[in-house]
C-alpha cells in the first residue's frame, strides 16, 4: 500500500533538510546559447568512478534542452549569488542575460564567482516518481573559498560557522 502524504506537508518536512544551491548549465547544441537551471538536489554519489547526481522534475522545460548537450557544468553558488539563483530558476527566455559566466574546461558555462564547479557528463537517467534522477560522471572540478548559498525551510541563506567539537 502507498502511504498518502500530502504534498505541502512533504515540502514542509523536507524543507528542514538544508541543501546547496547549484546551477546546472550547458551550451545548447542547436543554438550555442548558454542555458541552465537551479537544483537543490545535487549531491556526491560515487568516488570511484567519480559520479554526481541530481533530480529534475518531469515538468521542467529546461532539462529536455540541457540533456541534449550531455556535457554540463554544475556551479555551487556562493552566499552572494541569490540573484543568479533567481535568474536561472525563472522563466526568462535568456536566463544568462544578467549572469556572468566563462567556459569551463569541458566547454559548459561556469558561473563566475561560484563557490565550486563540477564539469560532468550525463551517464544515466532513472525514473524517480515525478522526477528523473540524473547520474553524471565528473570530468573536471575545483572549489574556492567563501560561504555557500543554502536553501532551508523555503528560504535562501548562508552557512554559519562550524561548531567546535
Ligand atoms: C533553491 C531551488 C532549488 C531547486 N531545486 C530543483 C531541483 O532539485 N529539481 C528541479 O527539477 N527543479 C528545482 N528547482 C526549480 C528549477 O530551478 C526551476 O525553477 C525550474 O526548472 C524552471 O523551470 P524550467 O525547468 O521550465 O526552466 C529549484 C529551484 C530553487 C529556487
Amino acid at each position: 500500500m502507498t502511504a498518502m502524504i500530502e504534498q505541502t506537508h512533504y515540502r514542509t518536512v523536507m524543507g528542514h533538510l538544508p541543501t546547496g544551491v547549484v546551477a546546472v548549465s550547458a551550451i545548447l547544441p542547436d543554438t550555442a546559447q548558454p542555458w541552465g537551471m537551479i537544483v537543490g538536489t545535487f549531491q556526491s554519489l560515487s568516488l570511484g568512478p567519480a559520479l554526481v547526481s541530481f533530480s529534475v522534475a518531469h515538468t521542467s522545460t529546461s532539462w529536455p534542452r540541457l540533456r541534449t548537450a550531455g556535457q554540463l557544468c554544475a556551479s555551487v553558488l556562493g552566499v552572494g549569488q541569490k540573484d543568479v539563483c533567481k535568474a536561472l530558476s525563472g522563466k526568462n527566455p535568456d536566463k544568462f542575460a544578467y549572469v556572468d559566466w566563462r567556459l569551463s574546461p569541458g566547454g559548459s558555462p561556469r558561473v563566475t564567482g561560484a563557490h565550486a564547479w563540477i564539469d560532468c557528463q550525463v551517464v544515466h537517467e532513472f525514473d524517480g516518481g515525478d522526477h528523473v534522477i540524473v547520474v553524471a560522471e565528473v570530468t573536471a572540478m575545483d572549489g574556492g573559498d567563501g560561504e555557500p548559498l543554502v536553501f532551508h525551510k523555503g528560504q535562501l541563506g548562508g552557512y554559519r560557522q562550524p561548531i567546535a567539537v
